[in-house]
């Protein structure tokens, strides 16, 4: 690439990240990290949240074909981008500060099912205390907050959403642990630390935004310390989805409508990618393959028998079919009138979409978000 065209690349890219940042300040408001939930969505700018939502839902007009994929594929930043200004608010109302599945065992209530699934991926990294790690695509900070206590190590979680980034670092602030971990603004698919500098990586079910696996997977590699670990818990199609089946594809379609994904990829895909970035891989395993008596999923069903504590009535009762439809009828509400922005029915709608198709994906063993893969960077 010649100097001009990469001064050009880095001048729309700082451009990008400018405008970014403006609209999640006018959008949320300045002191946008102190609000949760409900009121978070009350606190809008109501005109740039209906510009958010249409920006995210502009690609997901119903179509599964080639060129309505590839323009997701092609404005996946900015659609990542405008969907977690939208959602956000509601997976920390409804699940917590920890965007992710878990897998379940008896009696244990879900925020300690939710710690155990990062601990159980820091164990497998292998992460020191010493370490320094890069969690990419880090939410809010729920896992980083837990896996720097579990370990001791120093984290720097990277985002390419402002909003979130700004929320991850009040909740380290309030947790004291602001001098042990970071967050930085900055893409997946095109990072800017020096090459080598971390002696972990971890990625909790985030590379499933990225329109290429191997893009991602290369960036991870190039500032992985040669030897280093890297962890993720990808979210793929398993060997029993079959793409050209209408259904199947239907079920697809509802993860990535309702998700903010551009394309969903499949088991063979994730692990060629992570082989062709140059990793070797040491952990293939599919945790939903362990046939838990409680499945991941549960949050999601409605199915009142699998709650395990009292304290988890209030999370799954929000999660639930039953309390998905009381807080679209409520946002329905707000909705009309005028404390919510206008379309904030369209992305519940969307977030009840991708529920049924998690669990339908789920149940069918089409779907999972926990394939654990471990990979070394070679000496
Ligand atoms: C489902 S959330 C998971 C967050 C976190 N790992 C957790 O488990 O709580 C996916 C995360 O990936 C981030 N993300 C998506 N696309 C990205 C990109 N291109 N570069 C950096 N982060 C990205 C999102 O902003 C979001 O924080």
């Amino acid at each position: 690439m010649s100097s001009s065209s990469a001064a050009q690349i880095d001048s729309d890219v700082s451009q990008l990240r400018k405008r970014q940042a403006e609209f999640t300040e006018e959008l949320h408001g300045k002191d946008m990290a102190q609000h949760t939930g409900m009121f978070a969505l009350m606190s809008k700018d109501k005109g740039k949240g209906k510009e958010a939502i249409s920006k995210y839902l502009k690609h997901w007009d119903g179509k599964v074909d080639k060129e309505a994929e590839q323009k997701r594929l092609e404005d996946y930043n900015e659609s990542t981008h405008s969907y977690y200004n939208v959602v956000t608010d509601f997976y920390e109302y409804g699940w917590g500060s920890s965007f992710h599945f878990c897998r379940f065992y008896k009696g244990e209530p879900f925020k300690a099912a939710m710690a155990r699934h990062e601990h159980y991926l820091a164990y497998k990294a292998g992460i020191q205390e010493d370490d320094l790690v890069l969690d990419v695509g880090c939410g809010v900070g729920g896992p980083a907050r837990e896996i720097s206590t579990f370990t001791g190590c120093n984290i720097i979680g990277l985002n390419n959403n402002d909003y979130q980034i700004e929320k991850a670092k009040w909740y380290a602030k309030k947790s004291n642990l602001h001098n042990k971990l970071d967050f930085v603004k900055g893409d997946f698919m095109n990072m800017d630390f020096k090459p080598n500098t971390f002696d972990k990586v971890y990625a909790i079910e985030a590379t499933c935004h990225a329109p290429d696996l191997q893009q991602v997977y290369s960036e991870i590699y190039k500032v992985l310390k040669p030897g280093g670990t890297f962890a993720v818990y990808e979210w793929v199609m398993t060997e029993n989805y079959d793409e050209t089946n209408p259904q199947h594809r239907q079920i697809a379609y509802e993860i990535e409508v309702g998700d903010g994904i551009p394309k969903m990829f499949d088991i063979k895909t994730a692990t060629k990618a992570l082989e062709n970035a140059g990793f070797t891989i040491e952990i293939a395993d599919d945790l939903t393959d362990n046939h838990d008596e409680i499945p991941w999923y549960y949050p999601l069903t409605g199915e009142w028998k699998y709650v395990q504590t009292l304290a988890d009535l209030a999370t799954f009762f929000r999660t639930s079919y039953l309390g998905r439809k009381i807080t679209t009828a409520m946002v329905g509400c707000m909705e009309r009138l005028g404390i919510a922005p206008e379309g904030s029915t369209k992305v519940t709608g969307a977030l009840e979409e991708a529920a049924v198709g998690l669990v339908a994906g789920g149940k069918a063993r089409l779907f999972s978000p926990m394939m654990l893969f471990v990979a070394k960077k070679p000496k």
